[in-house]
């Protein structure tokens, strides 16, 4: 099975990020993409990849309990990625307890790894996915999208995260909470 653990989204958060999805999708330079259905939206911490059933439990005892405090986020801006050059994913921003998540995003990183699911390597950039370009797009879209923004910010509070199963069916991915972990 597909894993990968999230933080899931109260509903308000995932209405004020739908909206502004909406207002994306008129705009003529986003035509290309794929959109996440707003019961989809979510904060990804670690992508396991195709994993075998029988690790599902070894993976929740390595989590258990993640020692973290409950921390407070909130969507910013658009987050355009990668960082620089073309545009693959159009994403909202993430403010407010950063530290703690960056904390908590590195503690699931080592236990994973000692597990035997090493660290992606690359930077942690949280993030909530709105749409991916199915072809890249120019990096002028930056410029373009700098005024996007979600209005008003809209905080939610964490204090646990969730081992998602990830289906994949021709239309949309389709998510199944397997496990909640405290944080
Ligand atoms: P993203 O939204 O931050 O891109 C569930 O599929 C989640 O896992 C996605 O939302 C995505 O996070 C992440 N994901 C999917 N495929 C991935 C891959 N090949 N490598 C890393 N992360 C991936």
């Amino acid at each position: 099975m597909r894993l990968f653990l999230a933080i899931e989204l109260p509903d308000a958060v995932r209405k004020a990020l739908s909206d502004l999805a909406s207002r994306l999708k008129n705009d003529a330079s986003l035509t290309g993409c794929s959109w996440v259905r707003a019961q989809n939206l979510h904060v990804t911490l670690k992508f396991f990849g195709e994993v075998p059933d029988t690790r599902v439990s070894e993976i929740c005892e390595a989590l258990k309990p993640l020692g973290g405090k409950p921390m407070m986020l909130r969507t910013s801006r658009l987050e355009l990625l990668p960082p620089r050059g073309p545009v693959r994913v159009i994403a909202a921003g993430l403010e407010g307890d950063l530290l703690p998540l960056e904390e908590l995003h590195a503690e699931i990183e080592t236990r994973c790894a000692r597990i035997g699911f090493p660290s992606e390597g690359r930077r942690f950039r949280p993030h909530i996915t709105l749409a991916r370009a199915r072809r890249a797009l120019p990096p002028s879209i930056r410029q373009h999208l700098a005024a996007f923004a979600t209005d008003p910010p809209a905080a939610f509070n964490v204090d646990h995260i969730v081992l998602m199963e990830s289906r994949l069916n021709p239309d949309a991915a389709h998510y199944i909470p397997l496990a909640r972990i405290p944080l």
